[in-house]
């Protein structure tokens, strides 16, 4: 049986879907934090199954203890976390606390269980300005924000782990921009509050709920002057972590860090043309100044994926708009 944590969030509730249908047992806990409980009732509609959900916080070690003991759990995709770059900003204390923490209370009580398989959500934010492009996992580590640092943080516990105790099989998975929905349009990325992300914005702007996107410069040294980023559709996320798992498997002890990109920028401006098309008409934005920090171009070097668990992206940023406006026209 797998566990999930933060399986109601968005990556982790694609994640559940693509796992049942594959015949895997699945036990979900999350805090609600950023989701809702509602995407239990639509995966139990997806997927035609009543689906074991705890919820907890991961930080509680007793009550994980207690899921551990209820649930023969042989592996784990750590998802629960909290994701805002600006939020993390303004509270840093949270974002150590939850990332770190978090990661830290699952650890122990997985190795009290004798439970030593992770897969764990980081992110390309660890790699900063990038020394050069693509980027490869061998790339300079510099994050600008302590969501990237409490990752890098995370990361290095894993490691530290892998190297001071025996059996532990570790894949850490470093994402670019998922973005994208199930194709059924029942699951989706739902943010609470303000999206941070340009997908879900675009999607609320060409729902009327915002009057245009703003587009953070128009000068960078790009194909059309807007910032490129590795979109990847959330379902070939998936497919990376089901390949990182079965993997996982077949190694004694491991620990191992992957980029999960398409490998290919595509800019603000070509994603929001995408969505027009899947939409049917413009959506509004306007250029405003750039955001500090901010890289002009960002994009995986995905080759490890490839080489070591035959995972590649093959979804379009086409199909990105199309699942997305369809979750959309979906949502009440
Ligand atoms: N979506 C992205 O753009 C992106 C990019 C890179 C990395 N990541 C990482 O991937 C993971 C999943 O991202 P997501 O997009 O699904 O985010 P999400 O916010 O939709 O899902 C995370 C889930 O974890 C839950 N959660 C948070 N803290 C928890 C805690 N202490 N205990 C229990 N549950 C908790 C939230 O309620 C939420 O349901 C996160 O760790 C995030 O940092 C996401």
């Amino acid at each position: 049986m797998i566990l999930l944590t933060g399986g109601l969030g968005y990556l982790g509730s694609h994640m559940a879907a693509q796992i049942i249908e594959q015949g895997h047992e699945v036990v979900l806990v999350d805090n609600l934090s950023n989701s809702q409980f509602a995407v239990l009732d639509r995966l139990s509609k997806l997927t035609g199954r009543v689906i074991p959900f705890v919820q907890i916080d991961v930080r509680d070690k007793a009550g994980l203890q207690q899921v551990f003991s209820q649930y023969p759990i042989t592996q784990v995709v750590h998802f629960a976390g909290s994701k805002s770059v600006n939020e993390s900003i303004q509270q840093p204390l949270d974002y150590y606390d939850n990332n770190v923490n978090g990661l830290i209370s699952l650890l122990y009580v997985m190795k009290e269980a004798q439970v030593k398989t992770i897969v764990f959500s980081s992110t390309a934010a660890i790699y900063g300005e990038p020394e050069a492009l693509p980027i490869p996992e061998s790339s300079r580590q510099a994050p600008i924000t302590p969501y990237g640092r409490s990752k890098q943080i995370c990361e290095q516990v894993l490691q530290d782990l892998a190297h001071a105790e025996k059996g532990w099989k570790i894949a850490v998975l470093r994402y670019f921009n998922p973005a994208g929905a199930h194709p059924s349009g029942i699951i989706g990325e739902v943010p609470n509050g303000i999206p941070n992300n340009l997908v879900p914005y675009i999607a609320q702007v060409a729902r009327d709920e915002r009057p245009f996107l703003q587009v953070f410069g128009s000068d960078y040294n790009t194909v059309d002057g807007t910032g490129v980023r590795d979109f990847i559709h959330v379902q070939d996320l998936i497919d990376g972590h089901s390949k990182a798992l079965a993997w996982l498997a077949t190694q004694p002890q491991v620990f191992d860090t992957f980029n999960l990109g398409r490998g290919e920028g595509v800019s603000v401006k070509q994603m929001l043309d995408a969505f027009s098309k899947a939409v049917g008409r413009e959506i509004p934005y306007k250029v405003v100044a750039r955001r500090d920090g901010d890289s002009a171009s960002v994009y995986a070097d995905a080759s490890h994926a490839n080489a070591l668990l035959g995972w590649q992206a093959t979804r379009t940023v086409d199909q990105m708009a199309v699942d997305t406006w369809r979750f959309y026209e979906n949502l009440v």
